[in-house]
This record gives structure tokens, C-alpha cells and sequence, in this order.
């Protein structure tokens, strides 16, 4: 029978990481709804124009199952993983028009099989019927941290007080807009990740999908 797992939290959680595990052990599709804002926001910042519901019109967003992702035609995977794309990202979530049509077609990959599916709005706007739902999160420090290393690890310049700054404004714009912001479902089960390793995150949603 198809299943849905929605994931939810704040940046830098875990969300992605531990969803992509369980995914793959669930035999499970894994759908990263963060990098298709970050591909309209890369969509936006290489246009040189104001985001326009004509941008949107024929953008092709694809993820393929190793999560790599493609931005018409052309794949973009590590294109969207920088802090001005992350920027843009929560910029262009903020608009009513971006996020009916990116809940269209999370829906529509839903509607093709089992999900894991991370986000901010998953459990409470795109699917509010899903089997499971977790909050996840952790302190503010754990979470720059984890980005800090991230970063180092791809051999890139990072600075720890830098990313905090921008994860907490980050956050804000998220939980404070208007349209399906970051917000916990009420049936949703809170897993706070701060003092837990990867694969403890693992097990503990796993359980909870049995
Ligand atoms: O990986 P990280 O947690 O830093 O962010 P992400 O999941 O890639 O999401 C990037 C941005 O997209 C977020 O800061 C949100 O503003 C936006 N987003 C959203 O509004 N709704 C979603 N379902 C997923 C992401």
C-alpha cells in the first residue's frame, strides 16, 4: 500500500539526511521540496529579473532518485546549495503564486508511489493526509554547527557566527510569513535531533513508520 512520511523542521535539522537514509531503507522515494525553492530561486537570480508568475509558466523542475536535481533540463544540484541561493529560496517561498505551483507538483510525485518528502509546510499545507509526520529540529547551535562542518567538509570557506546569523534569519522569515509558514502539525511527532546521532534520527522514525 502507498505510504507518505512527512518531514518538517527548521534549516540545518537533519531534515534531508536522515530522510534520504530512511528512504532508501523503506524502499521509499525521497523528495527534497527545499531544492525545488532553491531551483526557482537560482531560476530568479539567473534571470536578472524580479521573480513573475511568467517565470514559472514553463519551469521544469526534476528530481531523479540519487536526489539529484534539474532545473530545465540542466542539472543543478550543487548550484543550489549556495547561501545566496538559500537566501532567495526563503525570499521566493514567500509568494503565494511560487508556492501553489510547487505544491501542485510535490503532489503529483506523491500521487506516483511512497514518500519521504522534507520540508517546512509538508505535514500541515501538501500533505495533511500523510501516514506520518515528523517535526524535527534542534538548537540553533547544533544546527550551525552541523552546517559549518558540512561546509569545511566540501573544502569551502565557512564562519561559524556567519552561518548562525543566517540560519536564525532564516528561520524567522520562514515561521513568520504569511502563506504556510514553518509550523509544527498538530499530529505531528516532535523529534529534537540536538543530542542525537544520524542514525539514532534514523531508527526513531523508522519505528514510528512501522
Ligand atoms: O537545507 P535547508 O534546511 O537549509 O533548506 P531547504 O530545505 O533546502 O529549504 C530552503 C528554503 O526553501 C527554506 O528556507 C524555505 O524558505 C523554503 N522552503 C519552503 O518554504 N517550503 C518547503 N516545503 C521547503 C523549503
Amino acid at each position: 500500500m502507498k505510504k507518505i512520511i512527512a518531514v518538517d523542521g527548521p534549516a540545518g535539522a537533519g531534515k534531508s539526511t536522515v530522510s534520504k537514509i530512511c528512504a532508501a531503507r523503506l524502499g521509499y522515494t525521497y523528495i527534497d521540496t527545499g531544492a525545488m525553492y532553491r531551483a526557482v530561486a537560482l531560476k530568479v537570480l539567473l534571470s536578472g529579473k524580479p521573480v513573475s508568475e511568467e517565470l514559472l509558466d514553463n519551469i521544469k523542475i526534476e528530481l531523479d532518485e540519487s536526489a539529484r536535481v534539474y532545473l530545465d533540463g540542466r542539472e543543478v544540484t550543487k548550484d543550489i546549495r549556495t547561501p545566496e541561493v538559500s537566501r532567495g529560496a526563503s525570499d521566493v517561498a514567500k509568494l503565494g503564486f511560487v508556492r501553489s505551483k510547487l505544491t501542485e507538483l510535490q503532489r503529483e510525485m506523491a500521487a506516483r508511489g511512497s514518500v519521504i518528502m522534507d520540508g517546512r509546510d509538508i505535514g500541515t499545507q501538501v500533505l495533511p493526509n500523510a501516514d506520518l509526520k515528523i517535526f524535527l529540529t534542534a538548537s540553533v547551535e547544533e544546527r550551525a554547527r552541523r552546517r559549518f562542518e558540512e561546509l569545511k567538509l566540501k573544502g569551502l570557506a565557512a564562519d561559524l557566527a556567519q552561518i548562525r546569523n543566517e540560519i536564525t534569519l532564516r528561520d524567522k522569515q520562514d515561521s513568520e510569513r504569511e502563506i504556510a509558514p514553518l509550523a509544527q502539525a498538530d499530529d505531528a511527532v516532535l523529534v529534537d535531533s540536538t543530542n542525537m546521532t544520524i542514525e539514532q534520527v534514523v531508527a526513531k522514525i523508522l519505528e514510528l513508520a512501522k
